[in-house]
């Protein structure tokens, strides 16, 4: 292509892009005018994943016999006994209590994302508790609904409890204790700030109730600006 104008160039190539009859010359960095060009990129992009995923169980079930078995790896790491002689402390000591740690907080940080493949709330003809007048969980078809409605709230909760992951790995790899009993806490937090607001959320309008009337009790003048049902927040 000796003797052709660079914009000729150009615009050859971008037009060749567009044909998608791309050819190596076009393809070379100085020649792709990437930042005008509409066209498909010369070279797919890696695969967002390697192959299908597609579901076995429903969420109900991953959470029963994944997510809360692997939970308990982290929740019962840490836990405190009164005795005669006071508080005692049980904590991992050994490497075999650090595995188990990591172990957990590795099906907690990867098994959350198994909640971002679609798949039903709950097993064909269980309709959770949520008949009767004051039901106390939702549908799966209103779960459903409100996934639909608000993925990113539902994509916030995975991120939230993979962080939670996250930080008990970086526990154990500095095997620090003191820390574990805040990691254990947030774990916590991070499963039930998403069931209040997938699962249950009539619990967090009760909740809500609570607040207002200890604030009312303790004669803490109500904050109206907040918005009714809101609350509490967690972090
Ligand atoms: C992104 C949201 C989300 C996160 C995070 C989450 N859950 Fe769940 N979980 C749900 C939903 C939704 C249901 C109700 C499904 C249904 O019954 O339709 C549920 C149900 C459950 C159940 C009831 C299972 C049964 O057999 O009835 C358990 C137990 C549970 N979760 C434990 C946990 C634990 C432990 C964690 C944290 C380690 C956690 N979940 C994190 C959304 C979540």
């Amino acid at each position: 292509m000796v003797g052709v104008p660079a914009r000729t160039l150009l615009a050859l190539c971008a037009g060749l892009l567009a044909l998608g009859v791309l050819t190596s010359s076009c393809s070379s960095p100085s020649a792709t005018p990437a930042s005008t060009s509409t066209a498909a990129p010369p070279r797919a992009p890696a695969p967002a994943l390697w192959g299908d995923m597609t579901p076995i169980v429903s969420v109900k079930e991953l959470m029963r016999d994944m997510l809360d078995p692997a939970s308990d790896y982290i929740f019962d790491s840490v836990s405190s006994t009164i005795t005669k002689d006071g508080a005692v402390d049980h904590v991992p000591t050994t490497q075999a209590d650090w595995d188990k740690l990591r172990a957990g907080a590795v099906m907690i940080a990867e098994g959350v994302y198994l909640l971002k493949v679609p798949r039903p709330f709950a097993p064909p003809g269980d309709e959770n508790n949520s008949t009767g007048p004051d039901p106390e969980e939702l549908s799966p078809a209103q779960i459903t609904a409100k996934l639909e409605k608000d993925p990113v709230l539902w994509n916030a909760k995975i991120e939230a409890l993979r962080n939670v992951g996250l930080e008990v790995l970086d526990i154990v790899k500095r095997k620090d204790v003191k820390e574990l009993w805040d990691a254990s806490e947030n774990l916590d937090h991070a499963c039930e700030n998403c069931h209040l607001e997938f699962w249950y959320p009539g619990e967090l309008k009760l909740l809500s109730r609570l607040d207002q009337k200890l604030r009312d009790l303790n004669g803490v003048r109500a904050d109206r600006a907040r918005t009714p049902g809101a609350e509490p927040k967690k972090k």
